[in-house]
């Protein structure tokens, strides 16, 4: 390379917004590839329980519903995934006219913010809550607004309120969240939905809901039929077992759908992923499956918290927030431990929790790796 043409890091050739430039990257999940390569470890013998996906992997249903569409892939996907969106009306008893696809329900999130929030305004949303959120406001020039936790790390609704602005034009709420696995009641999401400025638009992100005991589960189309400023997500990353495809969906009313889909890309979900995500949502079996598997796995993986007297966060979720230590660095230790041994969890130092690992819950023999491999990380 010639002098001239050398790069020079500290100068920008670009141009690009002050906000824009000051956006950390996203952290994944490590793969487990990435992880067999620095450790020199089989991948074969790798267990992977650091992004809350389905240890059960994809549905059979959705396997063959991808075989089946692949000779459709030639053309562009259906750009407004009538079938799909078909499959989700009757689902929850709904127009066609109130969904949004998105690739991913990580989609959803930043059409939201593109489609309600700009420079000037400011979006709401509680310390540990999903990562995504900051990262979807800043990219829009908005001002994020990040209201304290409570003590048990979950979100404090009233501060919340409390803390809208006369800029305020969004809120997230996870309910189950990410990464604390908190969960908030039906009626006190009701009751914030109530108080609330109609000027001001609610994400509700309900991407664990599968994975709440029944009894506590609340019918969130009910709430979009009430109020025209909130939209729901849902993804079938989690408990449906496509992660890899990239679905999610909005449920929200026509004026509000119509603005998310003016700011949506026309062919953001594919054919497979269009196919298969309408096998999985009616793959009532796969889903039960899952819901007792992931049962089981969080009574596993507490039982051993317990035995080693570590300060976990009941979770409502798919994963487990537990503590392993006092000192800043406790987290990163632990991690780096529990890698050499193939077991991949995620540190949580990025949402401010550098004393925390977010387990996902896995089948019974990766929760068994992993509680295999705990005391001696611990000791690092
Ligand atoms: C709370 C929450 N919302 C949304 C998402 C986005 O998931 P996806 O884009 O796969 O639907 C995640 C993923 O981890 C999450 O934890």
């Amino acid at each position: 390379m010639t002098k001239a043409l050398a790069a020079k890091p500290s100068s920008h050739l670009l141009s690009a917004a002050e906000h824009v430039r000051g956006l950390p990257a996203y952290v994944a999940g490590k793969p487990i590839a990435e992880v067999a390569r620095e450790f020199g470890l089989d991948p074969n013998t790798i267990i992977k329980l650091a992004s809350n996906e389905n240890p059960l992997g994809m549905p059979a249903s959705a396997k063959q519903a991808i075989i089946d569409a692949l000779d459709e892939t030639g053309r562009y996907p259906d750009a407004n995934g009538f079938d799909l969106k078909e499959t989700i009306a009757a689902k929850y008893d709904v127009p066609m006219s109130w969904l949004t696809l998105g690739n991913g329900s990580n989609d959803i999130l930043e059409l939201a913010a593109r489609a309600f929030l700009g420079a000037g305004q400011s979006a709401v949303f509680s310390q540990f809550s999903f990562v995504v959120y900051p990262l979807a406001v800043q990219a829009v020039g908005a001002r994020a607004i990040v209201v304290p936790a409570t003590d048990g790390l979950g979100h404090d609704l009233d501060a919340m309120r409390a803390a809208i602005a006369q800029d305020t034009r969004l809120v997230f709420i996870a309910n189950p969240n990410n990464p604390t696995g908190t969960f908030l009641t039906p009626a006190a999401i009701e009751s914030f939905l109530n108080a609330l400025p109609s000027r001001v638009v609610v994400v509700l992100d309900e991407a664990y809901n599968e994975y709440l005991e029944p009894e506590l589960r609340f019918e969130s189309s009910i709430w979009v039929r009430r109020h025209p400023n909130l939209i729901v997500s849902r993804t079938l990353s989690k408990a449906y077992g496509l992660a890899g495809l990239r679905v999610g969906y909005a449920l929200a009313q026509a004026e509000a759908t119509d603005l998310l889909n003016r700011v949506r890309q026309p062919f953001n979900v594919n054919v497979l992923a269009q196919a298969a995500a309408i096998a999985a949502l009616k793959d009532h079996a796969f889903l039960a499956r899952t819901y007792s598997v992931n049962r089981a796995g969080y009574a596993q993986l507490v039982a051993a918290f317990e035995r080693l007297h570590l300060r976990y966060i009941p979770s409502f979720g798919n994963f487990v927030l537990v503590k392993v230590g006092e000192d800043v660095r406790a987290g990163e230790r632990v991690n780096l431990s529990l890698l050499k041994s193939g077991v991949i969890v995620r540190p949580v130092g990025n949402y401010g929790l550098p004393q925390w690992l977010r387990i996902s819950i896995g089948l019974e023999h990766e929760n068994a790796a992993l509680i295999d491999a705990l005391p001696r990380a611990l000791e690092s």
